[in-house]
């Protein structure tokens, strides 16, 4: 019996994950089967442990079950207590443990994949919800020189920031006048075909800066309005290997080698 892994979430049909670990598993000659499992909205835990007791010895955490998941596990790794959301578990060493991998995805897809050094930088976070919650630390710990959350409901962008030393939060109008090196959009405006309302792409950007959407597998319409000002882009693709391969590393203790597969990704 080859050891189980599973991405557990809902929806979860979409999911590139099962795909890029068998990837890994290949490239590294391990042996691992890794499925999807939709799991219903009201019962995650009892999910969980069923998998668990099917032998299932670690789990990726997708919408909408990752700040649940930091709830469900026994203990968790500093970065998952900062994002207060899980989306790796290890469940074949004792009680269940929890790390987040998304920040550190990020910040590895910008620096090493796009050569975007984030120290020193004034970076641009649009969305306060899950997904901005669980890479602003990781951003943050890169020193960057200025970190502005920007909501559409500002006071959620203004409670996130003010958990984190070094953190501004704002609504977007607010950003008329600044200038940013990197913006990264944690929105999900992006799969409802809409964009967040912000200033003239012209004024807010540095030259020579960076434009990134944590979607991926689709143009986002502020992927292509950067594009179609001259703005360099970059979807989540990268993000997602990368984050795959941190997790793959907890598990197995092997990090898997990601250009290969990223490529692979974005030829499929
Ligand atoms: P996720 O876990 O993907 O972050 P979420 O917690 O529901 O999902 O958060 C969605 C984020 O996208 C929020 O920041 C939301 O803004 P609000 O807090 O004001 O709702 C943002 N968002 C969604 N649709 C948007 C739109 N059309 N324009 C701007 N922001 C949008």
């Amino acid at each position: 019996m080859p050891d189980r892994y599973a991405v557990i979430g809902n929806p979860v049909a979409h999911s590139k994950s099962p795909w890029i670990h068998t990837e890994f598993a290949r490239a590294c000659g391990q042996q691992l089967e890794y499925v999807r499992i939709e799991a219903p909205l009201d019962a995650f835990g009892a999910t969980v442990e069923a998998f668990r007791a099917s032998g299932g010895r670690g789990a990726n955490v997708t919408l909408p079950f990752k700040q649940e998941a930091f709830r469900y596990c026994a203990a968790t790794s500093e970065r998952a207590r900062a994002a207060q959301a899980v989306n790796t578990l290890v469940l074949d060493r004792g009680a269940p443990w929890g790390d987040n991998t998304d920040g550190v995805g990020l910040v590895r897809d910008l620096e090493v994949n796009l050569g975007f050094a984030l120290q020193g930088r004034r970076v641009l976070l649009m969305g306060a919800g899950g997904a901005a919650q669980g890479v602003l630390p990781s951003l943050l710990a890169q020193g960057p020189h200025r970190l502005t959350v920007a909501n559409r409901t500002p006071d959620k962008a203004r409670a996130l920031a003010a958990r984190f030393e070094g953190a501004q939060g704002c609504g977007y109008p607010e950003l008329a006048g600044a200038q940013f090196d990197l913006i990264v959009n944690a929105t999900s405006a992006g799969l409802a075909g809409d964009m967040p309302p912000l200033p003239p792409l012209e004024t807010l950007l540095a030259p020579g800066a960076l434009v990134y959407d944590m979607v991926y597998g689709r143009d986002t319409p502020f992927l292509a309005l950067a594009r179609s000002a001259g703005v360099r882009t970059s979807d989540g693709a990268g993000m997602l290997v990368e984050q795959a391969a941190e997790s793959f590393l907890t598990w197995r203790g092997v990090r898997p080698d990601t250009r290969t597969v990223l490529a692979a990704l974005r030829r499929r």
